[in-house]
């Protein structure tokens, strides 16, 4: 069989707890699947700032890049100031690995409860497409005047023509893919004129390649309200960087709950492993209880199967996931470690 060389970054919080089970099913499926997982754990997170004041070091980072695939728990710890971890070792690892793609599925599985009234699975089925490298994330800005009452804190958004076509295109190809063949730009052009126009611009150009594909467009502030009043509007989203961190949370919550959203963040070219994680963090007010739900990684874990080739052990572990969710209503509180059970239980059998 095929051997995949795995790197596994823990990390923080319910991400060590997740992860497990998510390394559950991926073990349960293994045999199925064709392939063999070579796994590296690497010790990065909370306690390796904590004991050493690094969160990526360079050695490291070159050693994942000979790797053929990373699942990722989550970071960041009351314990270490904010930004420490998220920007030293998560958007660091996007960055340098260029996962310009953030895949975000937003999907209601049949039998989960949704907050919203009289919707079903046939409703709320879609995927956004975030930019995963650029915006407001790059991290170009700074203070001035620090701690005077005329303190300057400025944080740009950084949106290249290069950045943008790749993404959009990504976003065209996924749509064109899809039965309704519908793509949505999320923005705020009415404000963000400059980013926007960039966007609105390449979405036309790119668009006129794809005449199979319908396009839209909507403001952030109004998607919000969409997500949650006329989720069927939407089909393939695509979106920067930061208004698809907010979006996909609204996301998360209308499909289930956090517990359950998946995501990768992927490099198409293939010049360096991609990684998948679930869209939630570390969780520190659960963290160290069994009480993290495990769903949102093995979904993720099936979207990684599914980059690697192993189309049929993807498939396999959704389905497990799908029929676990349907009888969950009837079920009582189930731990961590008994819902991976669970799981790969139902992928081995
Ligand atoms: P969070 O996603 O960690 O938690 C938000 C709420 O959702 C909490 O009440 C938490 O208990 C609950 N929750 C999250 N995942 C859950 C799961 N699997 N099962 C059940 N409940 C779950 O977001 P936050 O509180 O804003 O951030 C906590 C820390 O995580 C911060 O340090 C933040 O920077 C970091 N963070 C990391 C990532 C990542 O690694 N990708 C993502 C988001 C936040
Ligand atoms: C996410 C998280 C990250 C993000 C943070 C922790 C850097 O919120 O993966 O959604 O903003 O991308
Ligand atoms: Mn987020």
């Amino acid at each position: 069989s095929r051997s995949i060389r795995l790197a596994v970054i823990p990390g923080d919080g319910i991400g060590p707890e997740v992860v497990a089970e998510g390394l559950k099913v991926l073990a349960a499926v293994g045999p199925a699947s064709g392939l063999t997982f070579e796994q590296t754990h690497y010790d990065l997170g909370a306690a390796r700032w904590h004991r050493t004041g690094e969160t990526l070091p360079d050695a490291v980072l070159e050693e994942l890049r000979g790797q053929d695939v990373i699942l990722l728990g989550a970071v960041g710890d009351p314990s270490v100031p904010s930004g420490v971890l998220e920007r030293g070792l998560l958007l660091r690892a996007r960055f340098e690995l260029d996962h310009y793609v953030n895949l975000r599925p937003v999907k209601l599985f049949p039998g989960v409860r949704t907050p919203l009234a009289d919707v079903g699975p046939d409703d709320i089925d879609m995927i956004v497409v975030r930019e995963g490298t650029e915006g407001p994330y790059t991290g170009v800005g700074g203070v001035l005047r620090k701690g005077t009452p005329h303190e300057i804190a400025t944080q740009e958004s950084v949106n290249t023509a290069f950045g943008v076509e790749r993404v959009v295109r990504y976003a065209f190809e996924k749509a064109a893919a899809r039965p309704r063949r519908k793509l949505t730009l999320v923005h705020k052009d009415n404000v963000l004129t400059f980013a926007g126009e960039l966007y609105q611009r390449i979405v036309k150009q790119v668009g006129a390649e794809y005449p199979q594909v319908s396009v839209d467009y909507c403001h952030v502030d109004a998607a919000t309200m969409f997500f949650v009043s006329q989720p069927q509007r939407f089909d393939v989203v695509v979106t920067d960087n930061l208004f698809g961190d907010i979006i996909t949370d609204i996301g998360a919550a209308i499909a289930g709950g956090i517990g359950l959203a998946a995501s990768g963040n992927v490099n198409p070219s293939g010049s360096a492993p991609s990684m998948f994680e679930p869209v939630h963090g570390s969780a520190p007010d659960i963290a160290g209880q069994g009480k993290a739900d495990p769903t949102a990684t093995i979904v993720s874990v099936a979207m990684l199967l599914d980059h690697v080739g192993a189309a049929d052990a993807a498939r396999r572990v959704e389905r497990a996931v799908s029929d676990d969710l349907s009888e969950r209503a009837g079920l009582g509180a189930r731990s961590t470690a008994q819902i991976g059970d669970a799981i790969a239980k139902r992928v081995s059998g």
